[in-house]
């Protein structure tokens, strides 16, 4: 048992200052009687630092290949259950295009790691998108620095690239072949290199602890990063973890909470696998710290081939369809559709 006494003074400590230790990390989201407090603390900081304003991102998902085989993921190399698919560069500009008709400033463009996508052809895609003035999220995964160079020179903006778990050893387990080490070279390139980097974490990944849930809240206020997104791991059944128990929903929640309380000025996306684990999640999401979606403008079949985990939302939707739900959601709880591009919006961290 924790020792409750102290759980409110911790939550205004972190509200006020915006620094906690470790220790007062894992008291925190061990913590059971004082969650909603905790979430008003985020809701209140998220209000003063960012506004009521939501920013919406319109996801592509253009391939699900992918050379790599993430012991959690539906796309993962061995799994042969996936029909795989990769869309023609013009094909993504005319998505990008709708997604702009659809009133997004930003998109996504979100694949496995898939080596067709060279650079030229990247470049090619993000120059076009540009010439639409719309921000470009990158969502592709491990390069080298040279390569990150040539797509921010071509325009990018933005890369997420989530660190996943903290634990070196558990990150190296459950992604066979790859090295945390280089993940976050790629962190630190991206940083350099100008783009608004975005990064996160799975919570409740097999042999994940909340300490290391703490050190992840910690390593994303250590490398400066400007937009986290966190999301509850949902077990694939057609991956090496079927059996494993997934994360819940109010953990989740909580570290994203933390997240907030501890990094006042980032963008903080309401995650998809929120809302998959909880018909509500999105919205309570936007309500506990987070002021963005990353709603899909992926059209057609593909969105049911891009399966990381089951019971993905929106696969049977279209973009128009996706872009009025999320609108009526984000308005029914007071809050505005933001019409800016949405860049990070640094403030001076007072209380
Ligand atoms: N459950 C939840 N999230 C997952 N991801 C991949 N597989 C799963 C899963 N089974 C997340 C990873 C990856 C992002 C694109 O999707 O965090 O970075
Ligand atoms: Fe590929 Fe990313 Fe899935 Fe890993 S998490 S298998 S890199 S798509
Ligand atoms: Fe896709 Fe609601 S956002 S159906």
């Amino acid at each position: 048992m924790t020792d409750t006494r102290n759980i409110p003074a911790l939550i205004n400590k972190a509200e006020t200052t915006h620094d906690l230790t470790k220790a007062e990390i894992v008291t925190l989201l061990t913590d059971t009687h004082y969650q909603a407090e905790l979430f008003a603390a985020a809701d209140r900081v998220r209000q003063k630092y960012v506004g009521d304003e939501v920013h919406l991102r319109g996801l592509i998902e253009f391939s699900n290949i992918c050379k790599q085989n993430c012991l959690y993921c539906g796309l993962r190399r061995d799994n042969k259950q996936v029909r795989r698919y990769r869309l023609e560069p013009d094909v993504i500009i005319d998505f990008a295009v709708k997604a702009q008709s659809y009133g997004y400033r930003t998109v996504v463009l979100q694949s496995g790691e898939d080596e067709c996508f060279d650079v030229d052809k990247m470049v090619y895609i993000i120059k076009k998108i540009k010439d639409l003035d719309m921000a470009i999220t990158l969502s592709v995964g491990e390069k080298s620095r040279e390569v990150y160079r040539q797509y921010r020179e071509a325009g990018a903006d933005r890369y997420l690239l989530r660190i996943e778990t903290t634990d070196k050893e558990l990150y190296e387990r459950l992604d066979p072949g790859m090295s945390w080490d280089n993940r976050v070279r790629c962190l630190n390139d991206l940083k350099e290199l100008g783009y608004e980097l975005g990064t996160g974490c799975m919570v409740g990944i097999p042999g994940q602890t909340i300490e290391s849930l703490a050190d992840d809240v910690l390593f994303f206020k250590k490398i400066d990063a400007d937009m986290i997104g966190i999301g509850p791991f949902i077990p694939n059944p057609d991956t090496p973890l079927a059996g494993e128990s997934g994360g819940t929903f109010e953990l989740s929640t909580k570290v994203m909470a933390m997240t907030r309380l501890l990094l006042p000025d980032i963008n903080i996306p309401a995650t998809t696998a929120m809302e998959s684990l909880n018909p509500q999640g999105r919205v309570l999401a936007l309500q506990r710290g987070a002021n963005v979606v990353m709603p899909n403008v992926t059209e057609g079949e593909y969105r049911q081939m891009y399966l990381l985990y089951p019971g993905k939302i929106c696969i049977n939707d279209t973009p128009a369809h996706c872009r009025s739900c999320i609108t009526g959601k984000i308005q029914s709880i007071g809050r505005r559709v933001s019409e800016t591009h949405g860049y990070r919006a640094r403030r001076a961290q007072q209380s």
